[in-house]
């Protein structure tokens, strides 16, 4: 990854509440990346698609600021970048049916049984992610690991999120796919992705 010219700027604090409308200056289409690590996909997305507005969450700092620097290199307007906490700091920023998309890919497996309640995905993110997104909206999940992509499923479902593949089943690679940074080495290898696509 090519650094950015000139200093990274520092992360912004951030406020109480957030009018995205207000922000971004229109009213697009709202998506949000949570984990966004080193910007892959945020950026390929905001570049691919100007119509529409993302917002990508990353808690280690290091990487949100590197992505918003590239952000703004790139002259990506379309893109805020927020070095936080998503479990901490979403639920007071997005608001019901504000969604047209989340996005999800390759979550921290959180092997250890000690750091299985850092795990992001559980029945009540799986409640809150589905209000905030509008009807029909999806929730575009990742992973390399069967086992989590398995239980995130079964706890998606349980939450009433309808799966496009049918219920229990992982979906195929959409030919129009962006590509996050971890998944372009697995494209490259080979190695299996399995893909949980669901709809408010
Ligand atoms: C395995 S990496 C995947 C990064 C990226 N999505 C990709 O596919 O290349 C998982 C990322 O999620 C971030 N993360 C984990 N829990 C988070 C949380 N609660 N809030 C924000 N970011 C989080 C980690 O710091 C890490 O960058």
């Amino acid at each position: 990854m090519r650094r950015p010219k000139g200093p990274i700027p520092p992360s912004p604090a951030l406020p109480d509440r957030i009018d995205w409308r207000e922000l971004f200056g229109r009213a697009a289409d709202l998506h949000l990346e949570i984990g966004s690590g080193h910007g892959g996909f945020a950026l390929a997305f905001a570049a691919a698609r100007p119509d529409c507005d993302l917002v990508a969450v990353e808690w280690r700092k290091k990487f949100a600021d590197w992505t918003r620097a590239r952000a703004a290199a790139a002259g990506l307007k379309n893109l805020v970048v927020l070095g936080a906490d998503a479990r901490v700091e979403l639920p007071r920023l997005l608001g019901p049916e504000s969604l047209a998309a989340i996005h999800l890919h390759f979550p921290d497996p959180w092997w250890k049984r000690r750091h299985q309640k850092r795990r992001i995905v559980d029945d009540a993110t799986a409640a809150l992610w589905r209000s905030w997104l509008r009807p029909g909206g999806l929730l575009d999940v990742r992973t390399d690991v069967l086992e989590r992509a398995v239980d995130m499923l079964e706890v998606l479902e349980r939450a009433g999120f309808s799966n496009e593949a049918g219920a229990g089943r992982f979906s195929a690679r959409p030919a129009d796919e962006i590509p996050s940074t971890r998944e372009k080495r697995y494209l490259a290898s080979g190695d299996p992705v399995f893909r949980l696509r669901l709809r408010r």
